[in-house]
């Protein structure tokens, strides 16, 4: 899966399961049976009622105010450092002070309307799915992108800000997919006066544009019937000198980071909350990454975060994925090591100092398959969803799970039941495990699994 919240379109598959593993192992861990017997949950001093909408896992719920990215000598707070310095540097207001300020603190618990509504994401937008996030009822989730303040920080007066903060979504694992990962958001709001400074007589809205608020619950048009080049409201001059400005911005960011030679290149792309948008891609070890995703904000989003004079740019990064890249770190997990050997080999005495990460030693893999036959009637992605697995191994054995796939699935001719394989692969990051510990841990899985999915071990 890729990061970027739009590109996950093709493979979620609806999810009907009828056993939420993730809600009752939520509800046993922090359950608390009010008077009328409702279940609530306590999340960072909010209470919230859990309904059929909930799959949060106590195991997830333990990254909350863990702050990596604020964590001293950590990789992640020592990129989150150099982002957020890039931009002090690069906008400056009269009087030579920083133009941008930094929001790494807000509560990641957030509304369904921060997370999706008041960015336009379509109420059938596969992003919303359950199978794709931590809810904690139908109304609030664990935010999947950094981009869910936008509107409340806009709404606050807000006109040039990052946003630093972990993020959640369910996900495969392997060593490049954590289901909690880092994101830092930008917003840059400009006026006319501002854009126009050297062109006064230029506009930023189109004259033959009336205004008017659009609709906020008018489906949106997928990508094939957004037009590139700009929407309708702005001029396209307005556009263009936005765009030129973000993209000389971001470029000098990349650069910043990965020196001035690394080759990059601008794709296009679609993002419901902006119009024109794109991805900055990095050439790295033969491959074309993908390092951002950014736009020139939908319009109405400003409309009704009540600012009609100007023009934004927005643009969304992981952080994972570029401390990986610019420390050489192997595998996601280790960005949840207390371990001293990990943390003491990055210093932010020197920022621009990025050393590259040594492993502390290689200790050996451990490969389990465990093989089940699901429920009559139940398929993979039909009552069955391997996400909803993954979130029970990671509940059951935690980051000693390096990997898990499937490797194999059918359905008998005979008794049309579904039969499926996963294979785990369980590797320490600081010591070796024995196989008899692997055996049990692999047994409580196999255990766990005929407990919540009524499957049948073969
Ligand atoms: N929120 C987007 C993501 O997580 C990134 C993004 C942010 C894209 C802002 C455009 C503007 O994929």
């Amino acid at each position: 899966m890729k990061m970027l919240l739009t590109l996950r379109t093709v493979h979620s598959a609806r999810i009907c399961s009828r056993r939420l593993l993730a809600s009752s192992a939520a509800e046993e861990a922090s359950k608390i049976v009010t008077p009328n017997n409702q279940s609530q949950l306590e999340i960072n001093g909010g209470t919230y009622a859990t309904d059929s909408w909930t799959n949060v896992t106590p195991k997830i719920l333990t990254h909350l105010g863990m702050n990596k990215h604020l964590q001293q000598d950590h990789p992640l707070s020592i990129i989150r450092q150099r982002i957020v310095n890039y931009f002090y540097a690069a906008y400056r207001n009269q009087r030579g002070n920083p133009l941008f300020s930094v929001y790494d603190k807000l509560n990641p618990v957030v509304t369904v309307q921060q997370n999706f509504d008041n960015l336009l994401i379509p109420s059938d937008h596969v992003s919303r799915q359950k199978s794709d996030c931590y809810y904690i009822n139908e109304q609030h989730l664990l935010r999947a992108h950094t981009t869910a303040h936008q509107v409340e920080l806009i709404s606050g007066g807000l006109d040039n800000f990052l946003v630093v903060g972990e993020v959640y979504r369910r996900d495969e694992i392997d060593s490049t997919h954590y289901p909690v990962f880092h994101q830092a958001d930008a917003v840059r709001l400009v006026t006319k006066d501002k854009l126009f400074e050297r062109n006064p007589g230029l506009e930023l809205f189109e004259e033959t544009w009336t205004g008017s608020i659009a609709n906020p619950k008018r489906i949106l048009p997928s990508s094939k019937f957004m037009d590139q080049t700009k929407q309708p409201c702005h001029t396209l001059e307005a556009v263009k000198l936005m765009e030129h400005e973000m993209k000389h911005v971001l470029v000098g960011l990349t650069k910043d980071l990965f020196g001035p030679r690394i080759k990059y290149r601008w794709v296009d792309t679609y993002f419901p909350f902006t119009q024109p948008s794109w991805e900055l891609e990095i050439y790295f070890k033969d491959n074309w990454l993908e390092v951002l995703g950014c736009g020139i904000m939908r319009h109405e989003i400003l409309q009704h975060a009540g600012v009609h004079q100007s023009i934004g740019y927005a643009f969304g990064l992981g952080l994972e994925r570029l401390a990986m890249i610019l420390f050489d770190i192997p595998d996601i997990r280790l960005f949840w090591s207390n371990d001293s050997g990990f943390l003491s080999q990055f210093s932010e005495q020197d920022l621009q100092k990025l050393t590259k990460y040594k492993p502390i030693s290689h200790y050996p893999q451990c490969t389990n398959d465990l093989s089940f036959w699901l429920p009559p009637d139940v398929e993979v992605n039909e009552g069955f969803s391997p996400n909803d697995f993954y979130d029970l191994v990671r509940s059951v054995a935690g980051d000693v799970v390096e990997q898990i796939s499937l490797v194999d699935k059918f359905k008998h001719p005979k008794t049309g039941k579904s039969s499926v394989c996963f294979r785990i692969v369980y590797r320490h990051m600081e010591r070796t495990m024995t196989q008899a510990e692997v055996n049990e841990i692999h047994k409580n899985i196999a255990d766990a699994s005929v407990e919540q999915f009524n499957v049948q071990i073969r």
